[in-house]
Formats: structure tokens, sequence, C-alpha cells
């Protein structure tokens, strides 16, 4: 497959037009921003990690029955996807409460629910990707009644599937976002699933092993990035 011209750079990744219209290459690079872009920097290495460890996150939903939008590794940074429709929500799952839950709602992290929780944002960096609910984004257009209720059973179908994964590896999933997209009219899983996106405290310490570590200038990020691809072995 041919890599074409950019269609996009984001925060952490660079999108590339193929020869083929329903592919894309995306591209993922070092940078590292937090609060909405208020916060910059780089974390060295965490591209190829995010890369490496997405794909092997999204083949391993594949293989349970999760559609994603993974269609090949090409290098260490660089992997072919599927040209999705993005749809703009952030979808937030948590099973132990931590970061704007706990700021929001006065809740002591680490406090684990009985269940977990599902909650949208409106992707919109102007807005500060505010919180909404359905019908929110039903009244926006952001997606119809069937395709939220199916990004919600999907959404937490993923969270079961990565709990267990996780913790084979000594980590606890605490709670993670994820995007869905639209191909050929299918709702299926799109974006990263990685030590940016994700919660993941080490199992015996709590020790965070994430992004946090950046956020909240904790240190020695790029070893909890390494800890994490040594432990899943990829
Ligand atoms: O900040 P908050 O507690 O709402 O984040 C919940 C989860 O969603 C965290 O795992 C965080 O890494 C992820 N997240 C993200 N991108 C955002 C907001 C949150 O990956 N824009």
């Amino acid at each position: 497959m041919q890599k074409l011209e950019q269609l996009y750079e984001g925060k952490a990744k660079k999108v590339f037009k193929t020869d083929n219209e329903d592919y894309l290459i995306v591209s993922y690079k070092d940078d590292a921003t937090a609060f909405n872009g208020l916060k910059k920097g780089t974390i060295v290495g965490k591209g190829e990690i995010n890369n490496l460890m997405s794909n092997k996150l999204f083949a391993y939903l594949e293989e349970n029955g999760v559609k994603t939008h993974f269609v090949e590794t090409i290098d260490s940074r660089n992997t072919v996807v599927k040209s999705v429709e993005i749809v703009p929500l952030e979808v937030i799952v948590r099973n132990v409460a931590a970061g704007s839950f706990s700021k929001r709602l006065g809740v002591e992290e680490g406090t684990i629910f009985d269940e977990p929780t599902t909650e949208f944002s409106y992707k919109n960096d102007e807005l500060g990707d505010p919180l909404i609910n359905d019908s929110f984004a039903i009244a926006l257009k952001l997606a119809t009644k069937e395709e939220i209720d199916q990004i919600r059973e999907m959404a937490l179908k993923v969270n079961e599937l990565l709990k267990t994964y996780f913790l084979k590896a000594n980590i606890k999933l605490i709670d993670f976002k994820l995007e869905f997209g639209r191909f050929h009219g299918e709702i299926i899983l799109a974006d990263e699933i990685s030590p940016d996106t994700c919660r993941l405290w080490d199992k015996d310490t709590n020790e965070k092993l994430d992004k946090d570590r950046f956020r909240r200038d904790l240190g020695n990020v790029e070893g909890a990035y390494s800890e994490v691809r040594n432990r899943l072995g990829f």
C-alpha cells in the first residue's frame, strides 16, 4: 500500500491517505499534551509503544468479536487502519474513581465501583470536550439512538475483555477513553488504546503506569510506558 499525502496532524498522531480509499495510514508521534493542549511535552518512545500496544489490543478485541479499524502494522510507528467517519464522542468507561470523576464528584481516587460507569464527552477542542448525555448527543446529531446504544454496549464489552487482559499482566484497568467510527454504515472501534488513553495501575502497589505520570509531573514517564510494554510482551 502506498502512503500518500498527509490528511491531518493531531496531538499524538499524523494521518495519511493511501492509494486505497478504504484505508489510511496512522503514524504515531512522541508528542504529549494534556489539559486540552495547555501542557506540552515529549515522551521518548511513546509513539512506538502506543502504536504497537493499540495494535496488539485491537487484534485481541477482534479475536473476541469486537470490530475495530485495525488492518495491519507497517512498522513500529505506522499502521494501516480503515478510513472511518469518526463519531465525535469520547466514550469513557470507569471501574475505579480517578481523574475528573474524583475531582468533579468529590470521590476519593481509588474508590472501586460495583458496576462500571460510562460517560460521553463531545469531542470538540474549542469547547474543551464538554460532558454530555445520550439526549444531548442525539440533539447535536452526533449519533443516532441506535448507534449510541451500540457504542455503549461495545464499550462495556471492551472493558470486560481488557480488564481480564491487563490483570494477567498484574495491571488494574482503572478507566479509559474510546472513540468509534462508521465504516460502510457499521459502527467500529477506532483511534487507539494505550497508556495515553487508559489509567493503568500496578495491581499490588497502585503505582501509576500511564499518562498521569506526565499530567501530574510524577517522573519516570518513559519508564512507566516501557513497563507496560514489557508486561504485555510486545
Ligand atoms: O480525565 P478523566 O478522568 O476524565 O479521564 C478518564 C480517562 O479517559 C483516562 O484514562 C484518560 O486517560 C482518558 N482520556 C483521554 N483523552 C481525553 C480525556 C480522557 O484519553 N481527552
